[in-house]
């Protein structure tokens, strides 16, 4: 059992992705915090030292690593499925799940994060939710592959999510 979430910054991929291993047993591992442990930097240090093209190739390297995991839920960097070959390999090592949420629901979890995203620094909610809109249409291509979208233009509870995900998967 493999699992992949998939979807934009601030959609929700880490939490929902240790909530569910948890329920179901499995591992967890936080993609981006795997390819800062194994750089030995923070992603923003990467995207300062190496741009976004020395990122993307250590997020790469970090995924086929990830896709030789078992009984394991990974949360992929929001752009993880959009570069290379990275969506196939998902494809083709897991099933795949897209978290979807509106630019406006993302935008405002975006500006409330604490978390330091080198793409979107220093933007005001206006700006950001403008640059997701633009950037989700072109990404939403990977994203759309996923086996099983779970859309958030309504809050569910974990339950609820957890129900949902069971029927996709044929789980008890
Ligand atoms: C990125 C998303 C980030 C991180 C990096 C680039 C992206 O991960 O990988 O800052 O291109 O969407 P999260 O989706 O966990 O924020």
């Amino acid at each position: 059992m493999r699992i992949y979430l998939i979807g934009y910054m601030g959609s929700g991929k880490s939490t929902m992705g240790r909530g569910l291993a948890k329920n179901l047993g499995l591992s967890f591992v936080d993609m981006d915090q795997y390819i800062e442990k194994r750089n030995f930097k923070t992603i923003p240090q990467i995207f300062a030292d190496s741009g976004e093209e020395g990122f993307r190739r250590l997020e790469q390297k970090a995924l086929i690593e990830l896709s030789d995991f078992e009984n394991i839920i990974i949360a992929t960097g929001g752009g993880a499925p959009c570069f290379f070959e990275n969506m196939k390999l998902i494809k083709n090592t897991g099933k795949s799940i897209y978290l979807k949420a509106t630019p406006r629901i993302l935008a405002q979890r975006l500006v409330d994060s604490k978390v330091e995203r080198p793409l979107i620094k220093g933007k005001n909610f206006e700006e950001l939710t403008e640059f997701i809109h633009n950037t989700l249409a072109l990404r939403e291509e990977w994203y759309a592959q996923a086996d099983f979208i779970l859309e958030f233009d309504t809050d569910l509870t974990d339950e609820e999510v957890l129900v949902k995900f069971h029927k996709a998967f044929g789980l008890s």
